[in-house]
């Protein structure tokens, strides 16, 4: 994802602003700082308030900001960031939502939009079953493991989801046989 984010930004690597949208506990912000991009300055947005308050005392030491809102209708103006990230979060959503999702990334990223998420398939489906049942004896989480991949769109999907979202030249790049990348620069 890191490399997609450094495409995406091209020169502005070094000094950038991005959005993390389905932020969760914020890994990817975490992530993101630790790899340095740049000076770079991210804002984590989530739909779950109780997600929220976890990802506020996991941060630690490493302090940004934290917004409460729907992908789908953003609390930003137009391209006010550089990036806007999406880390398996598309396949929560049903198709009207994700595009709607998607349109509102485009709306508020200055360069580009990465997205990535699970993508449907047998392969992900067996490979779901078994690392829940190598890494967890929840039930919950065994289940819930399986359900986001049958739940998760194909990487075709993705693209066509994209398009309809307005994303002109938007790609989808499979990353093994569970995952896909979609990413959208701005012309
Ligand atoms: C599977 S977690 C992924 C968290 C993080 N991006 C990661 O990769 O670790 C999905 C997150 O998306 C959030 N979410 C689901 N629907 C959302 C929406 N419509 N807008 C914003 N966040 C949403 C959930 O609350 C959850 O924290």
């Amino acid at each position: 994802m890191m490399r997609l984010v450094h495409e995406v930004l091209g020169e502005a690597s070094s000094a950038c602003t991005g959005l993390d949208v389905g932020t969760g506990l914020g890994d990817f912000i975490a992530y993101a700082s630790a790899y340095r991009v740049g000076q770079s300055c991210w804002v984590g947005l989530d739909s779950a308030w109780p997600v929220l308050q976890c990802a506020r005392r996991a941060r630690d030491a490493r302090h940004w900001p934290l917004l409460l809102g729907a992908g789908q209708r953003l609390p930003c103006a137009d391209e006010c960031f550089d990036v806007v990230t999406v880390a398996q979060t598309l396949h929560h959503l049903a198709p009207p939502e994700a595009v709607r999702l998607l349109g509102e990334c485009a709306r508020v990223a200055r360069r580009g939009v990465v997205v990535v998420d699970l993508a449907r398939g047998y392969l992900g489906l067996a490979g779901a079953w078994l690392l829940t049942r190598l890494t967890s004896r929840n039930p919950l989480t065994r289940a819930d493991g399986v359900q986001s991949v049958r739940r998760a769109y194909t990487p075709s999907e993705a693209l066509a989801l994209a398009r309809q979202a307005g994303w002109v030249g938007a790609r989808v790049h499979q990353r093994g046989p569970i995952r896909y990348a979609l990413v959208w620069r701005r012309a």
